[in-house]
């Protein structure tokens, strides 16, 4: 996947255990047409089952994670069309990606590409971030996830209030209401690296480091707390906590606690 030439991403593994897929249609703002997203599916599957990456970095560039949906390859579809071909149904493989993935935002994550941010499973931005589903102005509604996740991000009637009116927000909000970790401040960037991708990588090996099985099992249980009830959730987390005990890295990583040495995580 890493020596692989795709037209609108990049691939690459910046640090040991990490992989980073740049979207990479400049010119478009990286408006995800059904090629780009064909390629983000087949790159999360190779890189999902490469057993040298432990987490996933996904970003754009400066000026656009991604400004939505491509509307000038949808604009013209019929109703039958979007139905029968499961028009966006493919977004969703990205949801059964069992590695971690960091979204690095910067610039504008705009209706798709908002979905798609909050498709990951942490959210870094940029001070320069400007989130928005601004689907409303173009006579349609949110198609990748976002009423649904959004709501789960924001709450109902901030969700209600930003999907209605199609009004943009910033980073600090994206923070402040809990959709975002944190803003990475704009530093310096004298190697060409945007300072928000350089802490997602370092964020990804961090992870990357730890025992694969475990940080796997604990993608799953959290996941678990947007799909299922509570009671649902906590019994499937004490099972996926139980399974640890069958690995070996729960072994070593409890051994080399009480020996006071570090573990040596086998990923098995
Ligand atoms: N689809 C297709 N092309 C897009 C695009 C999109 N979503 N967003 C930007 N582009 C293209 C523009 O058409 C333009 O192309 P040309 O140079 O060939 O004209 C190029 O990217 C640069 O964009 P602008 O000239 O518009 O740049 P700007 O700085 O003036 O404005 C912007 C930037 C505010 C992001 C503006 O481009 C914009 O409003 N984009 C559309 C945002 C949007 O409505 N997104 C939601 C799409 S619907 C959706 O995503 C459905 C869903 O839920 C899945």
């Amino acid at each position: 996947v890493f020596n692989k030439q795709y037209e609108n991403i990049l691939t690459a593994r910046p640090e040991p255990g990490v992989a980073l897929v740049t979207l990479n249609r400049p010119k478009a703002l990286n408006a995800l047409n059904s090629a780009l997203f064909a390629e983000l599916n087949e790159a999360l599957r190779l890189i999902d089952a490469d057993k040298e990456i432990g987490a996933i970095v996904i970003t754009g560039s400066e000026r656009a994670f991604a400004a939505g949906a491509d509307i000038k390859e949808m604009k013209d579809k019929s109703f039958a069309e979007v139905y029968t071909d499961q028009f966006l149904a493919d977004w969703q493989d990205l949801t059964s990606i069992r590695k971690p993935i960091i979204a690095a935002v910067s610039g504008y994550a705009l209706g798709g590409g908002c979905e798609l941010a909050l498709m990951a499973d942490i959210l870094l931005a940029a001070p320069s971030a400007q989130f928005g589903q601004p689907e409303v102005n173009i006579g349609t509604i949110t198609g990748g996830g976002g009423s649904q996740r959004l709501a789960r991000a924001v709450g109902k009637s901030r969700a209600m209030e930003l999907t209605l009116t199609g009004r943009m927000w910033s980073a600090q909000d994206a923070v402040a209401w809990g959709m975002a970790s944190r803003v990475v401040e704009a530093g310096d960037a004298a190697d060409g690296v945007l300072p928000v991708v350089r802490e997602a990588v370092a964020l990804a090996r961090e992870i990357a480091a730890k025992s694969q099985v475990a940080v796997q099992a604990q993608k799953e249980a959290v996941n678990v707390a947007f799909e299922q009830g509570l009671s649902e959730g906590l019994r499937t987390e004490r099972r996926l906590f139980h399974m640890t005990f069958a690995t070996a890295d729960q072994k070593e990583g409890m051994a080399a606690f009480a020996e006071k040495r570090k573990p040596n995580f086998t990923n098995s």
